[in-house]
């Protein structure tokens, strides 16, 4: 379901909701598609956000954004090495914004209430912002906290305690293959471990954000309860007991009309698809953070090459480690995959995966990503890099079984066994039709009826009776 409305003339409820976005394009997309389902349902919407990764607020006319004067953080920021250490990343950016949050909200209530304009009705904060209950409990403001990642991978952080106690973590070499008994289908190796140089910093993280989502007022999970149907009801019987939760996902389902790109997307990506074969093409994207070395870099490049599979390759600024684009390729690679490869820096994802030449995504198994290949019913090479990218990667290839794992070293010949399996063996023609029955799963939950519509009236009524 695609529910295309004149935003502008929507009706109103005279209640406001304040939406804090985490700076990074993953947690940036789902967070103001959220705002538009709650524009939609009468709310008005104020978007708080840094001067870091600021979003395009010409893109959403009928919300209201109210920047950061100064984040402390713009300047020191530096996009390649996100990966290297998110825990001491957050805990500082967490520790730079509390202040300019906590004086940008103080204006907002006050001049809204000055001006008497709608009330507010509540905040709602990404996970990651420890710092926002505290705050918005100082100013008597309830805060719903939108988790951005699976549900699957959101208990797998909570459980990191018991797993700790179990003697999973730290984790030890020789159990990397290991089922993790407590939490199926994960082996050690799917454990969403964040990469950081103090394992104190990534503990301390953790601990704060359940902490702050143990005290919100509801939790919001970008994902739908037949997707994960298990894990919500271990949410509902082990984790987050008496917390209201609200599986509405997926979000961009609903106004896929709107880009909260922080980059330029590449138009031309889908005038290229529009010559190429049904099915025929391969899309490779590894989202907006990760980063691989020169091998890396080389060896799938050439498995794409040898594959002979036609490809749009989204090769970010940034992916490859010390290069400014795609310098490694040896000299020739370009001419000799013209026509068959096709490579830009940023492309439109949704519209690509949705895109009848698609055949196949080889993604590292973002949260985002995952779900729009889901919605499109594209099977999935999965190539996760950290976080719970491990976690989305396991359930594509052992839960939903709609997509393979590529492990192991990253090889070229690896890379077009991977390929085949996928575009032309009976192996993929299965993933294939496991993934058109979720998309039919997708657009049953967000009919009149199904579990996200409802799970998005009880959001609503709930946010009012606050
Ligand atoms: C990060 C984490 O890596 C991810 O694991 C977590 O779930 C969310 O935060 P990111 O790595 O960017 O996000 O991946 P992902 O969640 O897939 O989000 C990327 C977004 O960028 C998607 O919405 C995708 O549509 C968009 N995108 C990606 C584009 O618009 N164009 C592109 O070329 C590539």
């Amino acid at each position: 379901m695609e529910t295309q409305q004149d935003p502008c003339k929507l009706p109103r409820n005279g209640r406001r909701v304040i939406l804090f976005p985490l700076p990074f394009q993953g947690h940036i997309n789902p967070m103001l598609q959220l705002g538009s389902i709650l524009y939609s349902e009468g709310f008005s919407i104020t978007i708080i956000h840094t001067t870091l990764n600021s979003p395009n607020s010409c893109n959403y006319p009928h919300f209201e954004f109210c920047s950061f004067s100064d984040d402390g953080f713009s300047e020191t920021y530096q996009p390649s090495k996100v990966a290297d250490d998110i825990p001491a990343l957050l805990l500082s950016l967490n520790a730079k914004c509390i202040v300019p949050f906590r004086d940008c909200l103080a204006n907002k209530l006050m001049s809204n209430a000055q001006e008497s304009k709608d009330s507010f009705a509540c905040l709602i904060t990404d996970a990651a912002w420890f710092i926002a209950l505290s705050v918005a409990n100082d100013f008597k403001l309830p805060t719903i906290v939108l988790l951005t990642d699976s549900i699957a991978a959101s208990l797998s952080y909570a459980a990191f305690p018991i797993l700790r106690e179990k003697g999973y973590l730290p984790i030890q070499d020789f159990q990397l293959e290991a089922p993790v008994i407590e939490f199926p289908p994960l082996r050690v190796k799917d454990i969403p471990l964040l990469k950081t140089q103090d394992s104190n910093n990534a503990d301390k993280f953790l601990s704060i954000r359940d902490n702050q989502i143990m005290a919100s007022s509801g939790i919001i999970w970008n994902s739908f309860e037949d997707l994960e149907q298990v894990e919500l009801t271990t949410v509902h019987q082990q984790y987050y007991l008496s917390i209201p939760v609200f599986p509405i996902g997926p979000f961009h389902k609903y106004f896929p009309a709107y880009s909260s790109s922080l980059l330029s997307q590449d138009q031309s990506s889908i005038s290229w698809l529009d010559r190429q074969a049904p099915r025929s093409v391969i899309y490779v994207s590894f989202g907006s953070i990760a980063a691989i070395n020169e091998i890396e870099f080389l060896e799938i490049a050439w498995g794409l090459a040898n594959s002979r599979v036609p490809f749009l390759w989204v090769v970010r600024p940034g992916l490859g480690r010390g290069a400014e684009w795609l310098e490694p390729l040896p000299k020739g690679f370009l001419e000799m995959v013209d026509g068959r490869g096709y490579i830009v820096k940023w492309a439109p994802q949704q519209q690509v995966l949705a895109h009848p030449a698609v055949g196949c995504f080889w993604t590292h198994s973002g949260w985002n990503s995952t779900m729009e290949s889901i919605c499109e019913g594209i099977p999935m090479i999965c190539q996760p890099y950290f976080a719970d990218q491990m976690v989305n990667s396991r359930y594509v290839s052992h839960v939903w079984r709609v997509g393979l794992h590529l492990e192991g070293k990253l090889e070229r010949e690896g890379i077009e066994r991977a390929i085949r399996r996928v575009m032309v063996e009976a192996d993929g023609q299965g993933m294939r039709e496991r993934a058109m029955y979720l998309k039919e799963k997708v657009d049953i939950c967000l009919q009149r009826g199904g579990s996200s519509y409802q799970s998005l009236g009880r959001l609503t009524d709930h946010i009012l009776s606050l």
